[in-house]
């Protein structure tokens, strides 16, 4: 009797299965999708992506890349990438920064990492400097990808 009831139970499980294994289907379809998606993005750059997050381990003690725009010692940099120079608000910058006229792209990014005093006299960033030229230019493509 038991045996038969298991029976039962199992060729219900297996008519009633018919419709899971569609949506299973649906599921396998869109993950085969995301890395077409990312093999678009170019295999070279996120490569870029991770090595400047590795690097950028030097600057978290006083800078936040988080979406909330929280600010540390140093400006939130999120984002900052096609920002003004000493644009973030709510951030207090050096009159230096202030003065400034530079928009954040990757060449001024590049001289202001290499020599962060010697790009902003009076900058207040003290430490920080990258004399790594790969370093630097991996770092970039790491804030450019922390943006909306
Ligand atoms: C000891 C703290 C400290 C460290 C470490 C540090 N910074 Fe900074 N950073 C600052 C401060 C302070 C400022 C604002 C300077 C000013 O107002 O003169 C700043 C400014 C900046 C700015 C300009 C932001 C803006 O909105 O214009 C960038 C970009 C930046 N830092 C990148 C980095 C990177 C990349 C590293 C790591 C390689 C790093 N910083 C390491 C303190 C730091």
């Amino acid at each position: 009797m038991l045996a038969v009831c298991l029976l039962t139970v199992m060729v219900t499980a297996c008519g009633s299965s018919q419709e899971p294994p569609q949506v299973v289907e649906q599921i396998v379809v869109r993950e085969r999708g995301a890395p077409d998606v990312a093999q678009t993005a170019s295999a070279g750059t996120l490569d870029l992506v991770a090595l400047g997050e590795d690097a950028f381990q030097t600057c978290t003690g006083c800078h936040s890349v988080a979406p909330d725009g929280r600010s540390a010692a140093g400006p939130n940099l999120y984002g900052v990438m096609g920002r003004k120079a000493g644009g973030l608000e709510g951030y207090s910058f050096s009159d230096a920064f202030a003065a400034s006229d530079i928009t954040w792209d990757e060449a001024s990014m590049d001289g202001f990492l290499a020599d962060p005093q010697g790009y902003i006299p009076g900058s207040e960033m003290l430490v920080g400097a990258v004399p790594d030229e790969e370093q630097r230019k991996a770092i970039i493509a790491y804030l450019a990808a922390q943006s909306k």
